[in-house]
């Protein structure tokens, strides 16, 4: 069994000591931060001339923040090593990261160069952000350890990852990846398949789609378009879900109720994309999932909770503020 050949000799989730980052730019960069405040060594490498020096200075500027959040004991910025070749970085990784530009061709290539060099068993993460492993693992001689680890920006302070493998990638792959990046402080997504840009990215980008519409049509400004979503169901998103949060707007009778009582508005032109047909299995399976969420809490309980977290959330942002008016207040005095 290829499960088994290939895992006599692999380091466990919970034992990596050092991680490769290939391709260090705004992600790259970011997942160099992030790996570092969790007390790895990591060893970066970037065909760029100026890489080195931005790379330090995306680190630098990183630093503070993470430090607020709590570094793992052991940590520091100087663990990290830019390496001359890709071949040395991933020489001695047990982990690989691989962050390079959005083409297709250039993934193809890259992962194909880094599979080649790393060392046996070593499981490799692409942060694409919609191509499927599947077609950028056709030129690896070992696609087995290819999966997809997309983080969102930035990886040193958003906690998910959604991890994928593709038709070649083998399940155990998948399964340390998932495990490695949950050991290494992440909240991980584990799909069952592939997905034109994952879960994240499709929700996000329907909105951003139909926010374009809006601004193509006159109908709505840039401005009135961000401040539906920051004064409005952004603050609720931090913590429930769209799915959460209308099981609540159904009341007492939770998604069910607001299912059956909304229904008819999803032939209503509220947005360009089109909705599915609202049939018994969709319905079902909305409220069937929403049960699993709510676990058993009352939509009291719920309605404590929400209103709980988005006063915590009201209340972050207004500190926040009120420390930059005062440094502003502060700079302006001194001008
Ligand atoms: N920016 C985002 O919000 C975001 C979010 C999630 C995922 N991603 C994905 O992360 C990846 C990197 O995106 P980014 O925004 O950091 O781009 P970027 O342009 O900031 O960084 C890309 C880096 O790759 C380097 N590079 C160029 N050719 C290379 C090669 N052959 N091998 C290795 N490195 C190479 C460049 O010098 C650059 O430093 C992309 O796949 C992107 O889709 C981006």
């Amino acid at each position: 069994m290829p499960e088994q050949s290939s895992s006599a000799a692999r380091t466990a989730p919970g034992d990596v000591r050092t991680v490769a980052c290939i391709g260090a730019g705004v992600i790259g960069g970011g997942w160099v931060a992030h790996f570092l405040a969790r007390g790895y060594d990591v060893v970066a490498w970037d065909p760029a001339p100026d890489a080195e020096e931005r790379l330090r200075a995306l680190v630098d500027a990183a630093w503070p923040a993470l430090q607020r959040l709590g570094l793992a004991e052991g940590a520091s910025a100087d663990r990290l090593r830019v390496a001359a070749t890709l071949a040395e970085a991933v020489a001695g990784a047990d982990f690989v990261q691989e962050s390079a530009p959005e083409r297709l061709d250039l993934k193809r290539d890259l992962l194909a160069e880094i599979d080649e060099a790393a060392p046996a068993g070593v499981v490799v993460g692409s942060s694409t952000s919609g191509y499927s492993m599947t077609e950028m693992q056709v030129k690896a001689a070992r696609p087995e350890r290819l999966v997809v680890g997309h983080p969102f920006n930035p990886p040193y302070l958003v906690p998910l990852v959604e991890v994928v493998g593709g038709d070649s990638t083998e399940d155990w792959a998948v399964s340390w990846a998932a495990e490695f990046y949950r050991v290494a402080g992440k909240e991980v997504i584990e799909m069952d398949r592939e997905l034109p840009g994952f879960i994240g990215n499709r929700i996000q980008e329907a909105a951003w789609r139909e926010a374009l519409h809006m601004v193509a049509n006159g109908e709505a400004t840039v401005e009135q378009i961000d401040r539906s979503m920051t004064a409005g169901m952004g603050l609720r998103w931090a913590f429930f879900g769209p799915c959460l949060t209308f099981h609540l707007a159904g009341g007492e009778g939770g998604m069910a109720h607001m299912l059956d009582h909304f229904g008819p508005s999803l032939k209503s032109p509220w947005t360009r994309l089109e909705a599915p047909e609202l049939t018994r299995e969709l319905r079902d399976a909305m409220v069937a999932g929403t049960d699993e969420v709510v676990a058993g809490r009352s939509t009291a309980e719920l309605i404590e909770q929400r209103d709980r977290r988005m006063i915590a959330v009201m209340r972050a942002l207004a500190e926040v503020e009120a420390e930059e008016a005062a440094q502003a207040a502060r700079e302006g005095g001194r001008g």
